[in-house]
């Protein structure tokens, strides 16, 4: 199964390649990413020679970028990328409205038309998973175009201006430099709408047997990974069900609510077998140190002050990125079309109950915490009821939140040169408007 993962560079997209590398010997990945500031192709270190891994640096809302990969054959997309914080769309919506809405409207569009030309008679009247388990699928690499030498190591191929976006710590980890995303061997150039001959791009035959079979095809085409911020703010009582009403507080969840409502319409109007996933707050390795919990970790190991908003007394229901993963997979070869599936941890915590944990695992003294002015919009309490995963794919949370988060501190306790080779660069600027007058 080829799988085109958006925002692969980044923390959830990146925990969730590697598990699905490791979880599913008949699953190959193209990891479409732009590498913005929260794209991180260290977080990738290690996959540049797997043979099922290639990286496509690009962006989602690049139409033609977007069919070109099509063209090399995907059975199914799951759209991680997105501009993710919070904060950030306070300061600025425009890039949240770009990649999230019109972003993915064009992978909605691809999809289409590629679900379209390979559904004998044009899209199901009534689609119902699973969806895919027809000969009809492409999934057979396609020749390269010519002049292009084909290849069966990992290869990346890049398709962003040489000085275009990029994490700088991506560089400075031996990894790839912005604009020379991995080995970067070919260009598809945008203008001309053609791979630049010379080079040399990836036509790897993926595992062929499997194709088709039951249980290793994908049950729905399309995951849009979406949040539980989209249902708005709780009071003390209550958990956010499938049906609970949309009422997004910030121009962040207002856009990935927007993008739901896109992709949901893509199901019944088009018959695009669609599932969309409604997530908690995730916590685990490679997630970049402006979220919560990466933030007050690694203040705390600089002795940095840790700054807690408002009352500190906002509830999130923590959940394990890998339990996340898993749950992800779960709907990718059973889930249902046209159907949203809520994921949450059962970890509700008060920001200040989780803050104050983390200082006690690293022996810190609660003296670091700073309560600053609150977030505007601050949406009180998130709570998920995962009872529809739980009963129709029979998914539960593995990790409680208190061995999970000592784990993560570990890990970040242990990676030090990850997470200061980014507070070192451009997140310092941001850190700096961000919290500079707070
Ligand atoms: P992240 O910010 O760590 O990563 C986002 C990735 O998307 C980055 O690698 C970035 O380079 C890439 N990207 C951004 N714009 C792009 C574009 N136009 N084209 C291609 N790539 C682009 O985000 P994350 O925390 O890993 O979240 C992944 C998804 O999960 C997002 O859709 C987010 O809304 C959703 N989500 C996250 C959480 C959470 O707790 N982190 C919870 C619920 C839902
Ligand atoms: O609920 C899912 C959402 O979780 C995802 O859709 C978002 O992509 C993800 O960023 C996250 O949103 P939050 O706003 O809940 O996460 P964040 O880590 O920014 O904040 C978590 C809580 O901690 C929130 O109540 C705000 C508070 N906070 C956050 C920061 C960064 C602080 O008190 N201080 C801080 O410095």
């Amino acid at each position: 199964m080829r799988l085109l993962v958006t925002g692969g560079a980044g923390f959830i997209g990146s925990n969730f390649i590697r598990y699905i590398l490791n979880a599913r010997p008949e699953v190959a990945v193209i990891n479409l990413d732009k590498l913005t500031y929260a794209g991180n192709l260290e977080n990738l270190t290690g996959l540049e020679e797997n043979p099922r891994y290639t990286f496509v640096h690009g962006d989602i809302g690049d139409r033609r970028l977007v069919s070109e990969i099509f063209s090399r054959g995907v059975d199914a997309v799951i759209n991680f990328a997105a501009e993710s914080h919070v904060d950030r769309s306070i300061m600025d919506a425009t890039p949240f409205i770009e990649t999230n809405i019109r972003g993915t409207q064009v992978l909605l569009d691809v999809t289409t038309e590629w679900w379209r030309e390979h559904t004998a008679g044009g899209p199901p009247a009534t689609p119902a998973g699973p969806m895919l388990e027809r000969s009809s699928i492409r999934g057979a690499p396609t020749d390269p175009p010519a002049g292009v030498t084909a290849s069966t190591t990992g290869d990346n191929f890049d398709t962003a201006p040489v000085s275009g976006g990029g994490n700088s710590t991506a560089g400075a980890a031996g990894g790839a430099s912005p604009g020379q995303a991995g080995n970067g061997k070919s260009r598809f150039n945008g203008d001309s709408g053609s791979w630049e001959h010379g080079s040399t791009i990836s036509t790897k035959d993926l595992p062929r047997e499997d194709r088709g079979q039951p249980g290793t095809a994908p049950a729905v085409a399309f995951i849009q990974i979406s949040t539980d911020e989209v249902y708005g703010s709780l009071g003390p009582e209550g958990r956010f069900t499938e049906e609970s009403p949309l009422n997004p507080s910030s121009p962040y969840s207002a856009s990935k609510a927007a993008a739901d409502l896109l992709a949901l319409a893509y199901h019944r109007t088009h018959g695009l077998p669609v599932a969309v996933t409604r997530c908690s707050n995730n916590y685990g390795p490679y997630q970049f140190p402006e979220k919560l919990i990466p933030l007050m970790i690694t203040n705390a190991l600089e002795n940095r002050p840790l700054p807690v908003y408002g009352d500190g007394l906002n509830v999130r229901d923590w959940l394990h990125v890998e339990d996340h993963c898993r749950a992800l997979e779960l709907v990718l070869y059973r889930g249902r079309a046209g159907e949203i599936y809520n994921i949450g941890g059962h970890g509700e915590r008060t920001n200040l109950a989780v803050v104050r944990t983390i200082l006690h695992l690293l022996d810190k003294p609660a003296g670091l915490i700073r309560f600053v002015k609150d977030r505007p919009g601050h949406d009180r309490r998130y709570a998920i009821d995962p009872s529809k995963i739980t009963r129709e794919l029979g998914w539960q949370p593995r990790h409680t939140f208190e061995r999970g988060l000592a784990a993560t501190v570990e890990w970040y306790v242990k990676n030090r040169p990850w997470w200061e080779r980014i507070k070192s660069g451009a997140y310092r600027e941001y850190y700096e408007r961000m919290y500079g007058g707070r």
